[in-house]
This record gives structure tokens, sequence and C-alpha cells, in this order.
């Protein structure tokens, strides 16, 4: 009977082991929290998270599913635009600046399509934030990412070499507006959907109120 015992113990010893071991060695190098900011959804940020973007991460990124002629809705006049598409037409996606082969050459690898970039990434607006800023030069004089070990990407901003303390918060700023842009890149059509939303409950609640009173009339036909 001892034996017996000592034997179940052991194999829920052993089961307990084999099961809670792999997510103990997951759990030992865990990637840092996130880090967290606002987004700022107005124009003015916008526009600037858009030209970051243009200037900053369109040598190698594309974002094949906006338009030029899609970023009228954030406010570009039509000079403005005609600035920042350059040769392309209106009608033209916002695309690399250099073909797949080039980008394939250079980097290894064809970067991935930042258009819906905050949507595919767990943790979304804040990992794209963070993995921004997560750059850190190292031992050897190399950017490495914290939140992304052994990224391709070099660091776009900057922040694992500026160390002046109002240059960095100007790069906290520009993370900030990028991601803001990004996010209105996936989902263009959000604001106007919040505000048809607003119109669609004000509209039902008067819809309500006026049907209370049509069934209050029919009823006290039948009262009488
Ligand atoms: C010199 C080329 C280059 C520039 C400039 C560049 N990137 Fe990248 N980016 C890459 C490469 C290469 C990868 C793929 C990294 C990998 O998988 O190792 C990448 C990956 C990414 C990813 C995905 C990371 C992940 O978790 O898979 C995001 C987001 C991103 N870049 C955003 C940006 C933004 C925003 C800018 C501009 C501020 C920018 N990149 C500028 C080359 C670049």
């Amino acid at each position: 009977m001892k034996d017996m015992i000592a034997k179940v113990i052991t194999s829920v010893v052993v089961a307990t082991v084999c099961t809670v071991a792999p997510f103990t060695a997951i759990a030992a190098s865990p990637s840092p929290p996130l880090l967290d900011f606002t987004i700022d959804n107005s124009t003015a940020a916008l526009q600037r998270g858009a030209e970051l973007v243009q200037g900053k991460c369109m040598l190698c990124h594309d974002l094949k599913y906006v338009k030029y002629r899609h970023l009228a809705d954030i406010g570009f006049t039509e000079e403005q635009l005609t600035l920042l598409r350059g040769e392309s037409a209106l009608e033209e996606a916002v695309l690399s600046m250099m073909d797949g082969g080039a980008r394939q050459e250079m980097l290894g690898m064809i970067p991935p399509d930042l258009t819906l970039i905050t949507r595919a990434r767990r943790g979304g607006e804040r990992y794209i934030y963070s993995f921004l800023l997560g750059f850190e030069e190292t031992a050897e004089g190399t950017a490495s990412n914290r939140y992304f070990p052994g990224t391709r990407m070099p660091d776009p901003l900057g922040i694992s070499y500026v160390t002046d303390e109002g240059e960095r918060q100007a790069i906290y700023q520009q993370a900030a507006d990028i991601v803001a842009f990004l996010s209105w890149a996936a989902d263009p059509h959000a604001t106007e959907r919040k505000t048809i939303g607003y119109y669609v409950i004000a509209y039902l609640v008067l819809l309500t109120v006026l049907l209370y009173f049509l069934k209050r009339r029919v009823w006290r036909r039948l009262d009488e």
C-alpha cells in the first residue's frame, strides 16, 4: 500500500514539474512592460505623424492600403499633398522609395507593410510606440531593441544615441505622433463611425418616445 502511495505521489510530482516547468522557463525571460502614452487624434498630430512616416519610414516600409488621396481626410490641403506625394499620383498608394529587390538586398527581407501594423501586433499602439523607443546602444556600439531583440530594423528616430533630455522628449513626441497616424491608417473611418453611432442612438431614443405615445393612443381607445 505504502509503495502504491509513493508511486502515485511520484507520478503526480513528475507530471506537475513537466507541465509547469516549460511555462516558468518562458516567464523567466519576460519582455519589459510596454510604455504608456495617450493617442492624440487631433488633425495637427495626425499630420505631423504622416510627415514623419513619409520622411523616416518610407525608405523601407509601404503603406499599401493608404492612397495619397486619403490623406485629405486628415486635413492636408491640395498643395500640401502635392509636396508629400512628389511624382506619385493622388490615386497611388503610399509606397516605399525602394522596390522590393533593393530592400531585400539591403535589409535581407522586405519589411512588413505598416497600414495594419497597429492591429497586427499584440499590444497594438502601445507595442509600436515601445518598439520605436526601445532601441539602446550595446557595448559594441550597435543598437539593439528591448522589445524585439535581434530585429533587423535600424533605430529610425535615434533614441539609442541621443542623450540630450530635450531632444529625447522630442523623439517621444515623434513616436506618439507616428503611432497616432498609423492607428488612423489602420482604421480611417473610426471617428466618422463613432459620430454616426451617436446619431443612430439619438434617433432610436426619439423613435421609442414616439412609439410609446402611439401605443398609449391606440390602447386608450380599447379601454373606452
Ligand atoms: C532602414 C530601413 C527601415 C526604416 C527606415 C524603418 N524600418 Fe521599420 N522595419 C524595418 C525592417 C527590416 C523590419 C523587420 C524587422 C525584423 O523582422 O527583424 C521593420 C519592422 C518594423 C515594424 C514591425 C516590428 C515587429 O514587431 O514585427 C514596425 C512597427 C516598424 N518597422 C515601424 C517603423 C516605423 C514607424 C518607421 C519610421 C519611424 C520605420 N519602421 C523605419 C526596416 C526599417
